[in-house]
């Protein structure tokens, strides 16, 4: 694949995938999504630590997809909703890759204001990464993909208009993530404010 940007990282998630089981079903499923230029962006996106959110988002995408097939679960939307779950604009921790794109990127770095409950990074990246999707990826959208990115970040999707995950598909993403992104963070029980969005990653 042509990469636009170098990762974070210091390896290929792809190539760590490659061999593993339902890996070119899964990659035929999200490939026009991988190959874009924009979301080739989140590889220079901080996340979890030090892993980018490129590499994040095919963590999530493609064990939502074994875990769809294993639980009879729809696979093709799980790739989708867990490839796009965190697929927002505007980055919540620096970056040196960040200065090679556009202003709006780095706005909340940049300049950073007192926000309301529903405006923090982890009650509002959802709504931001669903916008984007639709955007940007309107042909692979529809109802049960939205709720299973709006309510990734369910109970803290309370706050947002789209309140309910409604569909297995939205467990699934939603377990997942939580699995994924505990097992970066777990290390350290104080990271676990890194994960709902309240505290950033260690400079
Ligand atoms: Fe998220
Ligand atoms: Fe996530």
């Amino acid at each position: 694949m042509n990469y636009f940007y170098k990762s974070l990282d210091n390896y290929e998630i792809l190539d760590i995938l490659k061999d593993m089981p339902y890996y070119n079903e899964w990659f035929n499923i999200v490939k026009g999504i991988l190959e874009s230029k924009e979301f080739q962006k989140r590889r220079l996106f901080f996340h979890h630590e030090n892993e980018c959110l490129w590499t994040h988002c095919i963590r999530v995408s493609y064990k939502s997809y074994l875990y769809a097939i294993k639980h009879k679960i729809n696979a093709k939307n799980c790739a989708i909703a867990g490839l796009l779950h965190d697929f927002y604009t505007k980055a919540w921790h620096p970056s040196e890759g960040l200065e090679q794109l556009e202003d709006k990127y780095r706005e909340k770095l940049e300049h950073p204001r007192k926000l309301k409950l529903k405006e923090m990074h982890g009650f509002n990246h959802p709504v931001q990464a669903l916008e984007n999707a639709k955007e940007y990826f309107p042909e692979y959208m529809n109802e049960r993909i939205e709720n299973a990115i709006i309510t990734h970040m369910f109970p803290m999707s309370l706050v947002n208009e789209t309140k309910w995950p409604k569909y297995r598909e939205s467990f699934a993403v939603w377990y997942i993530d939580k699995y994924i992104s505990w097992t970066n963070l777990s290390s350290n029980p104080k990271n676990l404010s890194k994960y709902f969005g309240i505290k950033k990653k260690n400079k």
